[in-house]
């Protein structure tokens, strides 16, 4: 067992070099005085891996694509929030190599929402059925909004509709709907794909708030069509400090210091389009 050593924190990925939670997560340790170090690992196996959470006494893990959901049948417990949302974005070691799986993606979502709005009796039209949807739908119907489903395949978004018991509909046929907020969870205008827009244009009248949870780059083509057609945006910075903020509290149970994690990932990311 390590003594009087620095505590090791870790993001499994595959890619995981372009993570900015090593920045944002040695950054908050640094100005808590924690001693304790924060590195990314680009796994090829999860199962081997989780060994190595324990082998290696490593106190805590974020997870990330694609391993959110296979890394679950490889710990020794989930919360239920993971469970409904089949998903874990988070490991705690208890320091005896008893890990426990969680997920804070819904309630970083949750707190960048409230930041500008009351999520309760608002209805939210959802972009997507993969495991970001399946969070902000979770989490969205935990505060009391309502949820619509609009994805490009209709297996996968009718399976999540019937599971969370919310409408679906087509992606083609957002235009005839209206909602108070628009949540895109897929991957379409993300880096190197910058436009891209898994909307048309003419349908963003019918939100007065659209949220993208990609934050790279941190305005995408759709919130640029966005703030054209009126409406209030929210990039996935938001998204993204908070769900790690409330990683280290689940790590360390202590409130991170969440302005100073926004302004390193902000400075890295432009750091990054300049180059
Ligand atoms: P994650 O776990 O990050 O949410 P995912 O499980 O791969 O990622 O889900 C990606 C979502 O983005 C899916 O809903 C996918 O739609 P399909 O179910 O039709 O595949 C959606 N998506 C990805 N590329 C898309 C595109 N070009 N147009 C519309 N939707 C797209």
């Amino acid at each position: 067992m390590a003594r009087n050593s620095s505590k090791i924190y870790a993001v499994f990925g595959n890619p995981v070099g372009h993570s900015l939670s090593p920045i944002m997560h040695n950054a908050a340790f640094k100005r808590m005085k924690i001693d304790a170090h924060y590195v990314p690992f680009c796994v090829k196996s999860v199962e081997d891996a989780v060994r190595g959470i324990r082998g290696l006494d490593i106190r805590g893990v974020s997870v990330t694509i694609p391993f959110k959901t296979t890394v679950m049948p490889y710990l020794d417990e989930v919360d239920e929030s993971s469970l409904r949302i089949g998903a874990v974005n988070t490991i705690l070691n208890d320091g005896n190599g008893r890990l426990k799986g969680f997920n804070t993606d819904w309630i970083g979502l949750n707190r960048d929402l409230e930041e500008s709005l009351e999520i309760r009796g608002k209805t939210f039209a959802i972009l997507g059925a993969g495991g970001a949807a399946r969070a902000a739908v979770f989490g969205i119907l935990k505060e009391g909004g309502i949820p619509v489903i609009f994805n490009r395949t209709t297996e996968t978004g009718e399976e999540v509709a019937r599971e969370f018991g919310c409408p679906f509909y087509s992606l083609s046929e957002i235009e005839k709907i209206k909602a108070d907020c628009l949540i895109n969870t897929t991957s379409v205008g993300m880096a190197p794909d910058i436009e891209k827009s898994p909307l048309m244009k003419e349908s963003l009248i019918n939100f007065r708030w659209v949220v993208d949870i990609i934050y790279n780059p941190l305005k995408t083509k759709l919130l640029r069509e966005a703030e054209e057609a009126g409406c209030t945006v929210l990039d996935g910075v938001g998204m993204f400090v908070h769900q790690g903020a409330e990683q280290t509290k689940i790590w360390m149970e202590m409130e991170p210091p969440r302005a100073l994690m926004r302004g390193v990932v902000l400075e890295s990311l432009k750091e990054h389009d300049g180059n």
